[in-house]
Parts: C-alpha cells; sequence; structure tokens
C-alpha cells in the first residue's frame, strides 16, 4: 500500500486499535488490557497508518530477554492484502533486532490459513500443536522464527 506509515503507537491510538480488534477477533482483547500492554516497556506496540492518517492495522509484541513473542497482529478487513501485515513484520523485526532478541514466537489458529502462510513468508516453522488452546475450545500452532536470520533477509530483499 503506498503512503503506507508504520510508527509506535500513543495512547490515542488505542480506540483505533480496539475497533480493528472487533473488525478481527471474535475474542478481541479489551481497552484495558491493550492499554496494559502500551504502558509497559518490555512491549513493542506499532500500528500503520494509511495517507489518511487513519490507524488500519497493528501488533503488539511481548519481550522476555532472548526471546518475544507476538500477542497480537491484525489488519482492518478493507485493508487486508496490501502488504500492511508485511510491513508491521518487518517493523517489528528491526524493533527485535535491536533489542538483541533472537527468536520470536506466536501462537495462531490453526485453521487461520492467511495468517499461517503471512508468517511462513517470514520463516516462522511450526513447533507444536497445543490442544484447546483457544476459550472456544480451538487448537493453536506455536510457531518460531529466528530474528536474525530474518532481520539479514529482509534487509537483503531491500537492499
Ligand atoms: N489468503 C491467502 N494468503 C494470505 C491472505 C489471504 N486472504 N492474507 C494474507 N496472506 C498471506 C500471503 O502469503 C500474503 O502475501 P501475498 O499477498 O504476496 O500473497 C502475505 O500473507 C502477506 O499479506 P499482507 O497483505 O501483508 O497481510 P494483511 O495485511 O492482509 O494481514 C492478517 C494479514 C492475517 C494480519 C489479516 O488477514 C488479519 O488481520 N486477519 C485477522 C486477524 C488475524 O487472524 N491475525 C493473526 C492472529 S494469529
Amino acid at each position: 500500500m503506498k503512503s503506507l506509515r508504520i510508527r509506535s503507537a500513543s495512547a490515542t491510538d488505542l480506540h483505533a486499535v480496539c475497533l480493528i480488534e472487533d473488525n478481527s477477533f471474535s475474542d478481541p482483547y479489551p481497552l484495558h488490557l491493550l492499554k496494559r500492554l502500551l504502558g509497559d516497556t518490555k512491549h513493542i506496540f506499532l500500528v500503520a497508518e494509511d495517507r489518511n492518517n487513519s490507524l488500519i492495522g497493528y501488533c503488539v509484541s511481548a519481550i522476555e530477554g532472548r526471546l518475544a513473542h507476538l500477542i497480537s497482529i491484525a489488519v482492518l478487513t478493507e485493508g487486508r492484502r496490501k502488504g500492511v501485515a508485511t510491513a508491521l513484520l518487518k517493523n517489528l523485526i528491526e524493533y527485535l533486532q535491536a533489542r538483541s532478541v533472537e527468536e520470536l514466537w506466536l501462537e495462531v489458529k490453526q485453521d487461520n490459513k492467511e495468517a499461517i502462510k503471512l508468517y511462513e513468508k517470514f520463516s516462522f516453522a511450526s513447533m507444536m500443536v497445543l490442544e484447546n488452546y483457544y476459550s472456544d475450545g480451538s487448537a493453536a500452532l506455536r510457531m518460531r522464527m529466528s530474528v536474525a536470520k530474518q532481520a539479514a533477509k529482509v534487509g537483503h530483499e531491500e537492499g
């Protein structure tokens, strides 16, 4: 997408982030939880803005030493398939590399084919299936990616 801007989130973005959550998940994160994540320096919270300065996507990741966890990534329905999630993940990888994070882990619903394709594009590899992981009883796939390897790959593609 042309004129896409990725930047760190601020408190004034949180209502728009909630709308993206509501639009994307059957069990969206509530505002109070997003507020807590934003206020904690262990989290990297990024938003994607379109040319009208409207928020169309976001992601948040938690850092625990050399390991980071992708807590959420979502794009408004009308902004999908235009490279927004790709841009968010590329930026997140840069932030993680700057913080000396070695691996990024995530969980994704096993039937979320769009997201799994996105993650495979970023060289995430499946680790294990976690049965009964979500509140609706569905299973998750745990995946992981090497931050340094992926950062080198992204840098190479862009250079
Ligand atoms: N069908 C198949 N592959 C898809 C896809 C779809 N509908 N959407 C994304 N992908 C894969 C493709 O490989 C795509 O690359 P390509 O367009 O060159 O083929 C790649 O992901 C990158 O797509 P991108 O445009 O950057 O993704 P996006 O901005 O549309 O966002 C999601 C992808 C998953 C974040 C978005 O669909 C979404 O918000 N889904 C609901 C929330 C969610 O499931 N989040 C993940 C929770 S674990």
